[in-house]
This record gives structure tokens, sequence and C-alpha cells, in this order.
């Protein structure tokens, strides 16, 4: 059994450091530099655990600065990466409590925490609704890039909470997972919790996974998100697009879980979402290279976006 991705112990957080993983290695994070210095190397990463990092962030920059400061660090802390909207919305959401004080901060970064837990197990049972009646009720061949599970949230997962879902009532036959370059978040981490759970799968390459779909080998495709825009354009890891460009061509359905934190109304289409650009020494040992941690797919490919409230179909 996995610890908890991110949680507050009353002092710290605590997380799994996810750059050691598929060794389960757990770090405490005292300071707003260290968070951010976190944040940006990694340590801690998926959209929703993002936004749990964002909300204490606040709490330590109120224990720990000076008050004058804590303003410059809510914004550094938002700042840290910029495609999952997730981070900003926890900052922001801490620091709309900071007039009540220290402890309106703390209760309402606890608050997104356990708002999240909740999100996902919704989604998952939503999630495994939809993929039921779209793809009939049998065990389903699934496919996910990434990851998007336990480990990128609190607990569950949102793409992997469907996958838990499923398999919590036999529905699973058989899971897929990209491998996920360069920071091999498919391999690590998300074969790493569907060993936990027992489910049977395999990673490919990046390259095979939408070949893979053009086989017949997968009946659905479920994704996370790190910014669906105001239209439905889903911005996810990159090598997403492939998958929904080859699930189109196959007919399947590409489904697209997320919770309503990662819902981004203030960004009209994918062309206005910020895409990360990486350091190309994760790609390459010096020759040049573009790093572009994410893709958007356009909303025309994605069948549904599911959330702990809805079934949205853009
Ligand atoms: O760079 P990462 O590892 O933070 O990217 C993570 C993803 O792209 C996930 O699919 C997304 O954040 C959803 S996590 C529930």
């Amino acid at each position: 059994m996995l610890p908890r991705t991110i949680d507050w112990t009353g002092a710290e957080i605590v997380l799994v450091d996810q750059t050691a993983l598929p060794t389960v290695r757990m770090a405490s994070v005292r300071t707003v530099d260290a968070l951010v210095d976190a944040v940006s190397r990694l340590v801690v990463r998926g959209a929703p655990a993002l936004g749990v990092a964002g909300a204490l962030g606040v709490v330590l920059a109120v224990r720990t600065l000076p008050p004058g400061e804590v303003a410059a660090a809510c914004d550094r802390i938002a700042a840290a990466r910029p495609t999952a909207v997730n981070l900003a919305v926890g900052v922001a959401r801490a620091r709309a409590a900071l007039p009540g004080g220290p402890e309106a901060v703390l209760a309402a970064a606890l608050a997104v925490r356990d708002e999240d837990v909740a999100a996902c197990h919704a989604i998952g049972e939503r999630g495994a609704d939809l993929l039921t009646g779209l793809c009939g009720d049998r065990p389903l061949r699934l496919h996910t890039h990434c990851n998007a599970g336990a480990l990128a949230c609190v607990e569950w997962g949102t793409a992997l909470g469907v996958v838990r879902s499923l398999h919590a009532r036999g529905r699973v036959a058989h899971v897929v997972a990209d491998e996920t370059r360069p920071l091999l978040q498919g391999s690590r981490i998300t074969a790493l919790e569907l060993a936990a759970e027992g489910i049977e799968h395999h990673v490919v390459v990046d390259g095979a996974g939408p070949a893979v779909i053009a086989r017949g080998l997968v009946d659905a495709v479920v994704v996370g998100a790190d910014r669906v825009a105001a239209n439905g354009d889903v911005a996810n890891k990159i090598g997403t697009y492939g998958l929904a460009l080859a699930a189109a061509r196959a007919g399947i359905p590409f489904v697209v879980a997320a919770p309503e934190s990662t819902l981004d109304p203030a960004t009209p289409t994918g062309a206005d979402i910020v895409v990360e650009e990486r350091d190309p020494a994760e790609v390459t040992g010096g020759a040049p290279a573009w790093n572009p941690a994410f893709d958007v797919t356009p909303r025309d490919l994605v069948t549904a976006v599911v959330t702990e409230r809805r079934t949205w179909r853009p």
C-alpha cells in the first residue's frame, strides 16, 4: 500500500519524492524555497497534487516569512510551473483565507487536500459508469499516458481512479501504460500503481502508443489533464495528442478524467494555455532539443471530460 502522496504533519509538508520512484522515499518540505524547488524538479507533480502543494505552500509562507513577504512568496509558488492550473488555484484558495489568520489559511489548505480525495473517488465511479456505457459491461483493455494516479493526487487518482473503480467491479482486463518520455512517469509511477493493485499491464514506449491502438489492442483511452480550457481543449503530458488522434481514427473513446479544479474558464482555448518548456538536458546529452512537457488535444478529439460533478462532452 502506497503512502499518501502529499500531506501536512502539523508542522511541515510530507510527500512522496517522485524523483525516486519506483523506490518509495518520503521528503519533508519546511520552507517556501524548498517547496518551489520541489515543484520545479517534480519531487511533487501531477495537477491535483500540485494544487495541494500550492495551498500548503501558503501555510509555509505564513508560518515562516515576515508578513511583508507572504504575497511575493505566494506568487513564486504559483509560478513554479505554468501549465497545471491547479497549482495557481491551490495557492489562490489558501491565499484568500489570509485575512482570517494562519489557522484559516491552514483550514483552507486542508480543505483543498480533502476535496481532492473526495473528487478522485467520484471521478472514478463516474468514469467507470461512462466507460461501461460506451464499451459494454465486460472487462476492458485500457490505455493511459503519464501518471494520473494516486501519486499525482492525494490518493486514488483521476484516470487511474477510473481504472481502480473499474477494477473494483472486475471490469479491467489489461492496461497499457505509455513509458512517458523523458521523465518516465508511466514506467516508473503508473506501472508501480498498477502492480500494487494487481492489475495486469504492459509498458510501451511512447512511439508505440498509437500503433497499439491501431492494432485493436485497447478498448478505450483514459488520461488525466493539467488544464482544460473553457472550450474543452485539454492540456496533458506530451504524447497525449497522438493517443487522441489514434483513438479517433480507431473509433474508440478518448476520456479525460480531471477534477473541476483543472477546468479553467479563464483560458478560452488550448491556444491560450502556456505549455511548460523544460531543460533540453532531460532529453539529450548535448544535441539541441525541444522539451515541451505538455501538448494540447483539441476538444473534437475528446469523447468526454469526466469530473466529480459531471460528464462533459465538449
Ligand atoms: O509533468 P507532470 O508529471 O506533472 O505531468 C502530469 C500529467 O501530465 C498528468 O497527466 C496530469 O497532471 C493529471 S494528474 C491527475
